[in-house]
């Protein structure tokens, strides 16, 4: 089998970037594409060294139709993973458009092009999607609930775009995968995630809180229905998730896929709760955490978590990694970022 070539939008960021490691190491050719709105070349770099190559760097914005066409006319294009887009939910209420445009423009963008390629599309959706249910651990065919942000709205419209645009037209076919909570580093601590200004998320909260950058993490909320009162999550591993990146764009480039569009949950299967994950950093990194409850967080879900069968029995893919390898690889990246 000839060598196959994967676009990776947004490949400079955090998800991307580990997402380019792995495929790079499975055999195939990647191109990065990146307009760097919300990331710098750390990871870039990162990449480069582990894999101890430069790999083709294209500077662009995939709302610029032109750009687009001008990428898929230089390089022979066989699947593309889109992640180029903005993530922050708080932002995203207070400027829908702004995301709506950008997050939505982009991937029809992608698909016009890919369309007309013949190329295969993998979208990076969210476990946002199902918002909160009370069949617990959701499976593909939960249903999906009204998205609490415009930021989540876009997940579930891309997913719906994709699998319009796919039945439309012959030249293209979809996997969207569900990511659940990725967190972690590359255990190389050369790759990792960069929030920019104060974090949103858990792991990097924490993290920076460890190492003197932020005084104090708040728990939002400890009066949940669930066993200790904070919120729980499926917490996978960043490596892990790149990995059925791999899997599933094999599964599209190989023609093994069962229907032109298909869905998988990325996540291990095991609900962690937020006091649960700050207890297992402690114990692993050996160190006491600064932290307190506060009110709950809105817009939060009490509980969720995957069944992730159906990537274990068709991608053939399942987090390995333990939640102590994952949050000793997130303290080694926020030391190595300090200097330390
Ligand atoms: C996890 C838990 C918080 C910070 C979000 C997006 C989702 C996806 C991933 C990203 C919650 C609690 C958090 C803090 C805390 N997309 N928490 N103190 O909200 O599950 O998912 O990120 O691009 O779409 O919504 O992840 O890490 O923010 O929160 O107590 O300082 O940690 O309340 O229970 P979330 P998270």
């Amino acid at each position: 089998m000839s060598k196959k070539t994967v676009l990776v939008s947004g490949g400079a960021g955090f998800i991307g970037s580990h997402v380019t490691v792995e495929l790079t190491q499975a055999g195939y050719d990647v191109v990065i594409a990146d307009n760097f709105s919300n990331c710098d070349e750390t990871n870039y770099k990162g990449v480069c060294a582990i894999l101890g190559k430069e790999l083709p760097l294209i500077r662009m914005d995939f709302c610029d139709k032109a750009a687009v066409e001008d990428l898929f006319a230089k390089y022979p294009i066989d699947a593309v993973i889109h992640f180029a887009a903005f993530k922050a939910v708080g932002e995203s209420v207070d400027e829908p458009l702004k995301y709506y445009r950008n997050n939505l423009l982009s991937f029809i963008n992608i698909l016009d092009v890919a369309r007309q390629k013949g190329c295969n599309v993998l979208f990076s959706s969210s476990a946002t999607v199902y918002g909160q249910t009370d069949q617990l651990p959701v499976t593909e065919k939960s249903p999906r609930q009204p998205a609490e942000s415009p930021y989540g709205n876009t997940k579930t419209m891309c997913e719906d775009i994709l699998r319009d645009s796919v039945k439309a037209y012959p030249g293209v076919r979809g996997i969207a995968l569900r990511y659940f909570n990725p967190i972690g580093a590359h255990p190389s601590a050369l790759i990792g995630e960069l929030p920019r200004g104060v974090p949103n998320n858990l792991v990097p909260f924490i993290t920076q809180t460890a190492i003197g950058k932020r005084a104090c993490l708040s728990v939002f909320g400890n009066d949940y229905p669930t066993p200790d009162g904070t919120c729980q999550r499926d917490f996978i591993d960043i490596v892990d998730l790149a990995k059925a990146h791999v899997c599933a764009v094999t599964r599209m480039c190989e023609n093994k896929m069962k229907q032109e569009y298909e869905i998988f949950n990325v996540g291990t299967g095991r609900p962690l709760s937020v006091l649960e994950l700050i207890n297992a950093f402690e114990k692993v990194n050996n160190l006491k955490l600064n932290w307190k409850y506060a009110p709950r967080r809105p817009g939060d879900v009490v509980a969720i978590w995957a069944d992730p069968t159906l990537a274990e029995q068709e991608l053939g893919w399942k987090a390995e990694r333990s939640i102590e390898e994952t949050l000793a690889a997130a303290w080694a990246w926020e030391k190595r970022l300090a200097g330390k």
